[in-house]
């Protein structure tokens, strides 16, 4: 941290100034698992429900970011952790004005996770691992990215030649390939609903 930056923080409103305005909690959902497992998908089921109950949210997907403030990174190690560092900063940003942030990213290693959760705060960060083998990723296949990975067009390919490694105590753990979509989205707005009730 740079000696020559004062930081006006303490002097803002804080968080729960926010969300009493709000009238819930700000956390994060910190979604992580295989690319294709379904992170995007329950990102955007669990958002559309809370919209409906008149929850402020705010969706970060890591195919949209590197789309633009993370256009420069790449999927070495390296850039991964930029790339999350990024990602947690943002979601901090959004928790501190009380809203309920859905990061929808692999974040593939312990050591990233534990970046994000350091940077936002643990007790606004609540892990959700997105759960499903890379066999049925590969299977689902949904982009083309995994045939192209698989043939050598893709280099860095997270569950091929980069690794994945599985959270040990998440808050949440959703199996898409043995519970339906809507089983899952029941199961994660449950579980926020009672962690942002003021
Ligand atoms: S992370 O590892 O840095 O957290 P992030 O979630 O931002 O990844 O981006 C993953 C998305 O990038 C995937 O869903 C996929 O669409 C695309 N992608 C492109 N190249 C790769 C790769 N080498 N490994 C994984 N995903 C990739």
């Amino acid at each position: 941290m740079n000696e020559h930056i004062f930081s006006i923080k303490d002097t803002l409103l804080q968080k729960e100034d926010k969300e009493t305005m709000l009238g819930h909690k700000g956390v994060v959902l910190w979604m992580c698992g295989l690319s294709g497992s379904g992170k995007s998908t329950l990102a955007r089921a669990l958002e559309n429900t809370l919209y409906k109950k008149g929850i402020q949210t705010k969706l970060l997907d890591g195919d949209n970011l590197r789309s633009g403030i993370n256009s420069n990174l790449s999927f070495t190690n390296e850039d991964r952790t930029e790339n999350i560092r990024r990602a947690a900063e943002i979601a901090k940003l959004f928790v501190e004005n009380g809203e309920v942030v859905i990061c929808s990213l692999i974040s593939p290693t312990k050591q990233v996770r534990l970046q994000a959760k350091t940077i936002i705060g643990a007790e606004d960060y609540l892990e959700v691992f997105i759960n499903a083998s890379f066999e049925v990723c590969a299977q689902r296949d949904v982009k083309g990215l995994y045939k192209k990975a698989m043939a050598g067009e893709i280099k860095n390919f997270t569950g091929l030649d980069a690794p994945f490694e599985a959270p040990a105590a998440p808050f949440l753990e959703l199996n898409t390939s043995e519970n339906s979509i809507e089983e899952c989205r029941i199961e994660l707005v449950n579980q926020v609903l009672k962690k942002i009730t003021l």
